[in-house]
């Protein structure tokens, strides 16, 4: 019988977490966690393309985030300013397109020129989608969509609350991962993980490697989605399987 390699999830999405705890247990300031983390990023944009991931999905700042100190938030957001005008020329030639999601009213108007300039300098690009979520949160995703359909004078549909959803431009995350050892979903993606397979790393952000993405991924190979399905139901060709077939 022909053996069909499982699927890779189509769309990945992460909540970063543990940057802070990675500076404190060095010493150092949390920004320098922060800092890490974006390298960490970097590898895991280059490592999720390299295995034919086409959508990752990363939470960089939350709604919620601004309740930190403000030598912290002022950090983030100069590090997000930073990277912005580094690292998008190497993205754009490793063929990234680049989308910011998230409340951009509250945001200097260098930092959203910044993300503007990213978007439409990334946009012809195919080979992974990076969606970068800052000043996001779930709940504002879900009460922004409603508020446009109402404006509209549109019917409050799934359909078309999902359209007006900030990732109407990608399918659902298959599998959602969170690092730092919290199992909480912090307000990320509640509409759209509806079906994403959770997996949740004890690794902090900074150390999250190849390696750990491929155990992720493997984690992931091995559930079953049943969509309230029963097993039987799918069939003796596992769910995966099927995609691939
Ligand atoms: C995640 O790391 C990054 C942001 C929230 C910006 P944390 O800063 O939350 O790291 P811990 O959880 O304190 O270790
Ligand atoms: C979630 O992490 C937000 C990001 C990773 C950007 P937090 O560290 O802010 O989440 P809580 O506060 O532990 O729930
Ligand atoms: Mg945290």
């Amino acid at each position: 019988m022909k053996k069909i390699a499982p699927a890779v999830p189509h769309h990945i999405a992460i909540v970063m977490d543990g940057n802070g705890r990675w500076a404190t247990r060095r010493f150092l300031p949390r920004v320098a966690g922060h800092k890490q983390g974006v390298e960490s990023l970097r590898r895991c944009v280059k490592a999720c393309a390299a295995r034919d991931v086409r959508v990752l999905t990363v939470f960089a700042f939350s709604s919620e985030n601004w309740n930190r100190p403000v030598e912290e938030v002022s950090g983030l957001m100069e590090l997000m300013v930073g990277a912005l005008g580094r690292e998008v020329p190497k993205l754009s030639q490793d063929g990234v397109r680049l989308h910011f999601i998230g409340e951009r009213g509250g945001l200097s108007d260098k930092m959203i020129a910044g993300l503007v300039q990213a978007e439409t300098a990334t946009a012809h690009n195919t080979r992974l989608v990076l969606n970068v979520c800052f000043n996001y949160g779930g709940r504002w995703d879900i009460a922004r969509a409603a508020a446009q359909l109402a404006a509209r004078g549109e019917p409050l549909t799934e359909a078309n609350l999902d359209a007006a959803m900030a990732l109407a431009h990608v399918p659902d995350p298959d599998l959602f991962i969170r690092t730092g050892g919290e199992q909480r979903l912090s307000n990320f993606l509640l509409w759209q993980s509806a079906y994403a397979e959770l997996y949740f790393s004890d690794k902090l952000w900074p150390e999250f490697d190849e390696a750990a993405l491929d155990d992720a991924i493997a984690a992931f190979q091995r559930r079953e989605r049943r969509y309230g399905q029963t097993s039987e139901q799918l069939g003796a060709v596992g769910p995966r399987d099927q995609q691939a077939a």
